[in-house]
């Protein structure tokens, strides 16, 4: 399945001069959203993978999935101030902006292997920010796993210890 002829590119949005790479297109075609899915577990079958972590809002909806189609746990990683236990927080700079994410203390044990999926790969910061949490919690970070990567980012290089997998690639 060409899975670029499902996602919608918008240009300009939210700013000028970015192509925003629109999955709703992919999450309403109950097929493809399915073939991505699998897509991806097969693509980190060679992985062991205790939790998988996934950033709010897109990272949910590929990281959930893709956590109950291992069978194995899902983590949130949620903006400041939306979870309800003790957090340990992250300020990070997005491709378009500025936020700070937060996790549980006790979202993971020292030891466990997490991979953190999200939606898409740009700059890198978020997934940076997802990784310095798990490590700061004894997390060994496995690898992370996107739907897309934009390649001129270079995001990453970010995260040159990590291993990128990413189902499908475009420019920026
Ligand atoms: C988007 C996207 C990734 C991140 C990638 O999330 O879902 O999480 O940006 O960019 P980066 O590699 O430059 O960090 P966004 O923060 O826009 O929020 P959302 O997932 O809640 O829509
Ligand atoms: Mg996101």
């Amino acid at each position: 399945m060409d899975f670029k002829e499902i996602i919608r590119v918008i240009p300009d949005f939210p700013q000028a001069g970015i192509s925003f790479k629109d999955i709703t297109t992919l999450l309403m075609d109950g097929g493809a959203y399915h073939q991505a899915i699998d897509a991806l577990r097969e693509r980190v079958a060679h992985l062991q993978i205790d939790l998988i972590a996934g950033p709010e809002a897109r990272g949910f909806v590929i990281g959930a999935p893709l956590a109950y189609a291992l069978g194995v746990g899902f983590i949130p990683i949620r903006k400041s101030g939306k979870l309800p236990y003790e957090t340990i927080e992250v300020g990070y700079d997005l491709e378009y902006g500025k936020d700070r994410l937060a996790m549980h203390t006790d979202a993971v044990r020292p030891g466990q292997n997490v991979l953190i999926a999200d939606d898409l790969l740009a700059t890198g910061g978020t997934i940076s920010t997802a990784v310095n949490l798990v490590r700061q919690l004894g997390g060994n970070v496995v690898g992370a796993a996107f739907l897309i990567e934009l390649e001129e980012l270079n995001g990453r290089a970010k995260l040159p210890d990590v291993e990128i997998i990413s189902l499908l690639s475009y420019d920026a």
